[in-house]
Order: structure tokens, then sequence, then C-alpha cells
């Protein structure tokens, strides 16, 4: 099985090369990647030896740079690349307009054109808008995103379920809610705030910290994309929750207590412009129809993660200086 992984350097994609190298022995695994800000080579030094892992630095704007990864064909696309922060892109919403949307399509027809049978987009709930206190999305909820990361993931849904509508392209789209765990950027939520406060600096709180997300640990969403991109039907939207609503301030306060470090950490600081209040999925769709439901519960995933941040400082301390990127340079200098 040749798979075709896109983003696969940043958080949630290092996660699901590993977790397909570990558990799909059958699988041929590509990553194809940037190398942006969030891409870290240094993500996948455990496996970058592996006799079935390739490494190949390209954009998913790239046409040629796409046929050319894509030259011996490949069975099935997973789609992970992406400008991911909400933050980021208030400041520079083309760069998410261009990958997540250009990209997306670019990627999209060059994998038709390899061969590739299945086209798996990973998107976000986060499509859907915001929530007030009660209610869920279910894949029928009509998207109504709010800021220029969401829409333009949005957009790309759109244009990914167009070619299965009018083209007969076989694609299936994930909608997760917030992932946490390993190897994420220190500049969302839980591994910033870990690392600031391992760094005794402040926890930057949004507002008055009471907006909602769903916590689903990686691994958790490595296994269910897997299970998408195996088992979903075509043509389908498939919602991946951890069944672990919190307020952002009890995440807070919970990951204070795991790290040791006082509440007066804490600092509110000015809202996020146009604030998504809360998400929430209905994931009875991938429960009933692929048997997947979340593993990790949010206490326990917490525990692992802090224990991961606490016995990775290294790896945090280089990203957040920006060290990390020397390492490519060292290590794959000449190949790039
Ligand atoms: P990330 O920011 O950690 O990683 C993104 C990766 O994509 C990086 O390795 C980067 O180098 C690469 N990339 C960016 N632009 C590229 C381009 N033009 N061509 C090739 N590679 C490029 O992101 P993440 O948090 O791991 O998210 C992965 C995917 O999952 C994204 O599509 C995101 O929208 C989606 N998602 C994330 C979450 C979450 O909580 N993190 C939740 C739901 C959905
Ligand atoms: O829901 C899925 C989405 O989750 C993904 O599609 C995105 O790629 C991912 O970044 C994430 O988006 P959020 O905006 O929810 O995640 P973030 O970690 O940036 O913020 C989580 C919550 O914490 C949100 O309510 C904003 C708040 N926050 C965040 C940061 C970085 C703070 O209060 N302070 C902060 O410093």
């Amino acid at each position: 099985m040749r798979i075709f992984v896109t983003g696969g350097c940043g958080f949630i994609g290092s996660n699901f090369v590993r977790f397909l190298l570990r558990e799909r022995p059958d699988a041929e695994v590509t990553n194809f990647d940037a190398l942006t800000y969030a891409g870290n080579l240094e993500n996948l030094t455990t496996v970058e030896e592996h006799p079935k892992y390739r490494f190949v630095r390209g954009s998913i704007c790239d046409r040629a740079a796409l046929d050319a990864a894509l030259k011996g064909g490949c069975d099935i696309v997973y789609n992970f690349a992406a400008e991911s922060h909400v933050d980021r892109s208030l400041h520079e919403p083309q760069k998410f307009l261009d990958t997540n949307v250009t990209g997306t399509a670019t990627l999209l027809e060059a994998s038709l054109k390899a061969g590739a049978k299945r086209f798996v987009q990973v998107s976000t709930d986060e499509v859907y808008g915001s929530l007030g206190k009660d209610g869920v999305f279910t894949e029928t909820t009509s998207i109504k995103p709010s800021s220029p990361y969401s829409a333009a993931k949005a957009a790309a849904d759109l244009w990914v379920l167009s070619y299965h509508r009018s083209l007969g392209a076989d694609v299936v789209i994930t909608r997760s809610s917030n992932n946490y765990g390993p190897f994420q950027f220190p500049e969302k939520l839980i591994p910033l705030f870990i690392s600031n406060a391992l760094e005794d600096k402040p926890l930057p709180v949004y507002g008055d910290g009471m907006q909602v997300r769903d916590w689903l640990y990686v691994e958790d969403n490595c296994r269910a994309i897997e299970i998408v991109g195996k088992k979903g039907r075509s043509g389908e939207v498939y919602n991946i929750g951890g069944k672990s609503e919190r307020e952002n301030l009890v995440v807070t306060r919970a990951l204070l207590r795991e790290v040791g470090k006082p509440e007066t950490l804490i600092k509110y600081v000015a809202d996020r412009p146009g604030h998504d209040r809360r998400y929430a999925l209905d994931i009875s769709k991938i429960e009933k129809e692929l048997g997947w439901s979340p593993n990790v519960g949010f206490e326990e995933g917490l525990k692992a993660t802090v224990k991961w941040y606490l016995e990775h400082r290294e790896w945090w301390t280089r990203v957040k200086s920006g060290a990390y990127r020397e390492y490519y340079a060292r290590q794959y200098g000449g190949r790039l």
C-alpha cells in the first residue's frame, strides 16, 4: 500500500506517519512537506531511516514538485498540510488561502493524475462556526466559519466534495476537534501553556477563559483518520471528537496542577477577535459506521502530554527558539 502523506512533519502528521509505520506493515509512506515554521524534521528522527519511509520536501501549491514526488503512483493520499493556527490567520490570511485552498486543489489534481484511488482531506470542526451553551455539530450542520483559517478549511472541504459529486472522485473528509499530545508546536493552547509554566512565564488566557473546546488525544485522531481512509464511505464527512469538552480555564488550571505551578501564572489578556465560544461534536456517525471511539480520556491524555513535555524540554526549547530549523540544514542540507 503506497501512502502519500502531506504535512507529515507537523504535529498530527508526524504522529500519523509514526502510527502508520508502527501499525501498518504493508504501508510504504511518502511524507511530502514544505517545512514551514511548523514543519520539523526532528519530529520524525525515530523513523527517518525506516526502509518504508521516504521524505520529500515540497509545497502542495507546487504542481511540478507534486508530480515528481507522485511519479511512482500512490494508492491513497492523506492531506494534513495546512496553515493551522487561527491567530496567525488573522495576521497573514493570504497564506491560509494559498495553502489551505489552492494547495489542496493542486494536490487533489496531482493525486488523481497519479492514480490515487482515494483522497482523505483532514479538516476541522472549526468549519461549523461557534455554538452557544447547548447543541452539537453533526456532519450535516451548515458550515459557518469565523476566521480566515476556518474559512479556508471550509472552502477546501467544498472543493474536495465537488470532485466527488461532479467528477466521481473517491474522497472522504475528517473534521476533528482540538488535538493535543506529543510534538505539538508550542503556539497552541496546551503546549504553549505547559512550556510557559515550566519556564515560570505567564499563561495568556484570552478574554474570560470560558470558551469551550472538545479535546482529542492525537493518537486517537490518527487511528480515526486511518479508519476513515480505509473504511469511510466515499463522499462522506466524519466528525472525530474526544468526548472531553472543557472550558479553557479548566484546562489551564488542570495543567498547572499537573506541572506543579501556581495559578498566579494565569494572565488574562485581550480576547481573540472573532473568537468561537464553543465547539462540540456529535460523533455517533463514526462510532456506529466505523466502530471508532476515543480511547484516551482528557485527564489521562493531559498527564501523558505533560510528562512528554517534561521529558522533551530540549525539543520544545529548540522549537521556541527557532533552533530546530538548523537540524535539517545539518542533517539534510545537501539532499533537500
Ligand atoms: P501543523 O501546523 O502542526 O503542521 C502543518 C504541517 O504542514 C507542517 O509540517 C508544515 O510544514 C506543513 N505545510 C504547511 N504548508 C505546506 C505546504 N504548502 N505544502 C506542504 N506542507 C505544508 O498542523 P497540525 O496541527 O498538525 O494540523 C494538521 C492538519 O489537521 C491541518 O490540516 C489542520 O487544519 C487539521 N486539524 C488540526 C487540528 C488541531 O487541533 N491541531 C484539529 C483539527 C484539524
Ligand atoms: O478545533 C480544531 C482546531 O483546534 C484546529 O482546526 C486548529 O488547527 C487548531 O489550532 C485548534 O484551534 P483553536 O483556535 O481552538 O486552538 P488554540 O490552541 O489556538 O486555542 C484553543 C483555545 O484556547 C481557544 O479558545 C483560544 C484559547 N487560547 C489560545 C492560545 C494560543 C488562549 O486563551 N490563549 C492562548 O495563548
